[in-house]
This record gives structure tokens, C-alpha cells and sequence, in this order.
């Protein structure tokens, strides 16, 4: 059976509508796939950490602890999708990668957070997909791939629907000494996938179809770095 990492963004998880519908049919769609394919689900902080990180700053908090809390926001937006996703997944999510392969023996499904302070659920997911011998990680966020440059900035950017893990990492790689929070994923992941010779697709995951799609291996709507 194939493993595939889902590396789904805070930015899916976290929205202000009527978000537990989605989450509900999210959940209908990783179960109905799970019977053919092992998934491990990476879910980021979103605007919850943002929260926390930003507060926990202006009060003098220092990187280390305001990542500890950025963590915390991430295990509870696992929380959140294990609570759609019932006794189809782990009931608590894994705070190491030994644990997330441990819980992988007894659901099919596994959901986890972020693991370590400095190392973003991006890193965290292509680790993992490293160490579990996935065969593709899916990244579902809120923009439907790679573009030649941010598309909320650049409207005339354009979308890469395909493209090397050098690509990829010259283009994340560029931006990261200004490290803004709004990466389409970031450059430590995008160099573990890079060594590890891991494919990545970039999708929009408020289409679950073609969400589906990317995780199973057919053609899909969004980025396909290989
Ligand atoms: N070259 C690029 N191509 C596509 N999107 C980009 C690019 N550069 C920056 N972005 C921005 O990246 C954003 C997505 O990343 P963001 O970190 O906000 O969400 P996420 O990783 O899905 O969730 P989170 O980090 O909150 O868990 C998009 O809204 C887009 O504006
Ligand atoms: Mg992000």
C-alpha cells in the first residue's frame, strides 16, 4: 500500500465560514481514500499561531517560546480534523515522527501537528514523508499551486504547473531572508524533498476533488514539482 503525506495548511483549516462542513467533507474523502493508501496528515498553525506568535512577540516572548505556542496551535488544528475524522484516526496527535509511524500501526490515518521549534509543518511533512517512504507529499493551501512570484502581490504572476525541486527551490529559496509567514512552502522542506527525491504537488485545498486527485496519483489541477 502506498503512503502519501498530506501537508494541509492552517490557512484550510482556519477560516472564519461555516468551515465545519468542509472539514466534515474533507474527512468523508480521506477515509473513503484511506482504504487504498496510508495517509499521514501535517496540519499547519494558520491564523490561530499568527495570533499567538504576534501577541506572545509584543509581550517579550522570545522565538523559541513563541514557536512552542505555534506548535500548540497546530496539534489543535489536528485536533479539530481527528474530531471529523472519529476512530478513523489517532486520538491525540503525535509529537515525534517514532510516535506518528507507532500510531500508523493502528489507523490508517494519522494526524499530527508541529514537532520541534524552528521547523515549520512544511519541514515537518516532508520529513516525514522522508522517514515513512511516501511516494508523493500533497500540499493543500489556499492558492492553486506555484506561481512565478506571489500572487496576492504580482497579479500578474502566472501558475507553474510543472516543475524541478531546483526550480522550486531557487524560487522559495529567493524570498526567504525575508522570511514572511506567506510561503507557498518553505525553503527547508522544499531542500529535504529535493534530497530525499520526494515528488510535491502544490494544490488548492478547498477543492476536494482535485485534492483527491493529487493524493492518489492522478492528473491534477496545480503544481507538480519532480
Ligand atoms: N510563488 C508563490 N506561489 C504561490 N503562492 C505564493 C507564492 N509566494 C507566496 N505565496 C503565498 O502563499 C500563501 C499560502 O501560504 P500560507 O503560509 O499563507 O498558507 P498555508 O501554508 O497553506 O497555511 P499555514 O502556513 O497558515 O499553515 C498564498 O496565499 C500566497 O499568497
Ligand atoms: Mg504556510
Amino acid at each position: 500500500m502506498d503512503t502519501v503525506v498530506l501537508s494541509l495548511g492552517g490557512s484550510i483549516l482556519v477560516r472564519e465560514e461555516d468551515n465545519a462542513r468542509y472539514i466534515q467533507a474533507l474527512a468523508e474523502m480521506l477515509i473513503n481514500v484511506s482504504s487504498a493508501i496510508r495517509v499521514f496528515v501535517v496540519t499547519g498553525g494558520g491564523r490561530i499561531a499568527r495570533y499567538y506568535i504576534r501577541e506572545g512577540r509584543a509581550l517579550g516572548a522570545s522565538e523559541d517560546f513563541l514557536d512552542e505556542m505555534g506548535i500548540e496551535a497546530t496539534r489543535l488544528n489536528a485536533r479539530l480534523l481527528i474530531a471529523a475524522l472519529g476512530d478513523h484516526a489517532n486520538r491525540i496527535p503525535p509529537k515525534n515522527y517514532e510516535d506518528a509511524v507507532l500510531a500508523a500501526e493502528r489507523s490508517k490515518l494519522v494526524v499530527m501537528g508541529g514537532v520541534a521549534p524552528g521547523i515549520t509543518t512544511d519541514a515537518v511533512s516532508s520529513i516525514l514523508a522522508d522517514r515513512v517512504g511516501a511516494v508523493r507529499l500533497v500540499n493543500a493551501t489556499v492558492v492553486d499551486g506555484v506561481y512565478t512570484a506571489d500572487p496576492e502581490k504580482e497579479p500578474s504572476a502566472t501558475r507553474i504547473d510543472r516543475m524541478t525541486h531546483e526550480e522550486l527551490l531557487d524560487l522559495v529559496g529567493a524570498d526567504s531572508h525575508r522570511a514572511g509567514p506567506n510561503m507557498v512552502f518553505d525553503a527547508a522542506g522544499a531542500s529535504i524533498l529535493a534530497r530525499a527525491k520526494i515528488p510535491l504537488m502544490v494544490v488548492d485545498g478547498r477543492d476536494l476533488e482535485n485534492l483527491r486527485s493529487a493524493i492518489v496519483g492522478k492528473p491534477f489541477v496545480g503544481t507538480a514539482v519532480s
